[in-house]
């Protein structure tokens, strides 16, 4: 489902998009307030200190700009980025490998780090805790463990899945920091500086209409402001105003909310055929074709922040606002269903 012109998962067009428009600097930075500023406070300490920075972990939904904000501190800090991923990382010897390649004061970005398998794990905890690995050197009887210095580096882990990473992993980072959806003011402004670098006339309505269907998700913002300048390039006078963001998006089948119609189906489902009692998540996987952990942690979040839906011990329920804007009324009851959560 990642074909969905709304999805947050980064495809190649994000990628190249990404590069050209991603701020450098935490001046550059817009939105995720209180992030940016423990950050800015972190590092400054860290750099008058000498030092390198606290580990760092950033979770919360895709999109929101986790790498981004780790090349951010590595700018900042004045050291190279280092990229990679746990699921690129399937054997402890690829880590060591990584890590006795950094120099001093490098960013260690692990994307996705709840998916480090435990052997892989074992060998970061006295990498973040000492800046050393132990090495095994040969086989049987004779093996025995070499201890190796590591340059003192910085990790940056990212994560959608906070409570899949275990706990000795979440201990040994100092810095935790969760990454919010954006609201629409602040997405207008990075749609602003983003039509800047790509040439893009667009008005302040325009961007605003762009950035309240955007899902709370700069990633998306980015990716709609180019088809909305395609569409306005060629229906269009090639300016974005608030008709031609609103016709573009339209013919893109994203509603006034930023939903589309894998959203819109599953609140339809819900409604219809389990008439607003709770639903499992797997049930809802199974009814628009999605698998159940992106549903959870890519589109349910924005469902809930719009207070469309929400999760109960039982399962998913349709909130009034979500009967709401599928045109159904809530039933009667809503309130003393509430009450029963
Ligand atoms: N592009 C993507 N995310 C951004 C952000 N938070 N600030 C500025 N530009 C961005």
């Amino acid at each position: 489902m990642d074909d969905r012109l709304i999805t947050s998962s980064m495809t190649m067009e994000d990628e190249q998009i990404e590069y050209s428009l991603r701020p450098r600097f935490l001046n550059e930075y817009i939105g995720q307030h209180n992030v940016k500023e423990h950050m800015r406070i972190y590092i400054e300490a860290a750099k008058h200190r000498g030092e390198p920075l606290d580990h760092a972990l950033f979770y919360g939904p895709p999109g929101l700009g986790k790498t981004t904000l780790a090349a951010i501190v590595a700018n900042e800090m004045g050291g190279n980025l280092r990229v990679t991923s746990g699921p690129a990382i399937s054997h402890a010897g690829d880590l060591a490998a990584i890590l006795t390649n950094l120099a001093p004061g490098d960013v260690l970005f692990i994307d996705e780090i709840h998916r480090l398998n435990s052997s892989v794990e074992e060998v970061l905890y006295p990498a973040m805790e000492d800046y050393s690995i132990d090495i095994i050197i040969g086989k049987g009887p004779s093996a025995h463990s070499i201890r190796l210095d590591l340059p003192k580096f910085t990790l940056i882990g990212a994560t959608t899945r906070m409570g899949m990473l275990t706990s000795p992993l979440r201990d040994r980072f100092g810095i935790k920091e969760q990454l919010e959806l954006y609201d629409p003011e602040d997405l207008k402004e990075i749609i602003e500086r983003s039509a800047d670098i790509l040439n893009v006339r667009i008005d302040t309505e325009g961007a605003l209409e762009i950035a309240s269907r955007s899902r709370g998700t700069p990633r998306i913002v980015n990716r709609l402001l180019k088809r909305v300048r395609d569409y306005a390039q060629v229906r269009g006078n090639g300016e974005i105003d608030l008709e031609t963001a609103r016709a573009g998006l339209d013919m893109l089948a994203i509603d006034e909310v930023g939903l589309d119609s894998v959203d819109r189906r599953m609140l339809a489902t819900m409604i219809e055929k389990f008439g607003g009692r709770p639903v499992g998540l797997d049930t809802i996987a199974a009814a628009t074709g999605d698998d159940a952990t992106t549903i959870e942690d890519v589109y349910e979040p924005y469902l809930i922040q719009l207070g469309f839906i929400a999760r109960t011990p039982r399962g998913r329920v349709v909130m009034p606002l979500g009967y709401r804007h599928m045109g159904y009324a809530p039933p009667a009851d809503m309130g003393q269903q509430k009450m029963n959560f």
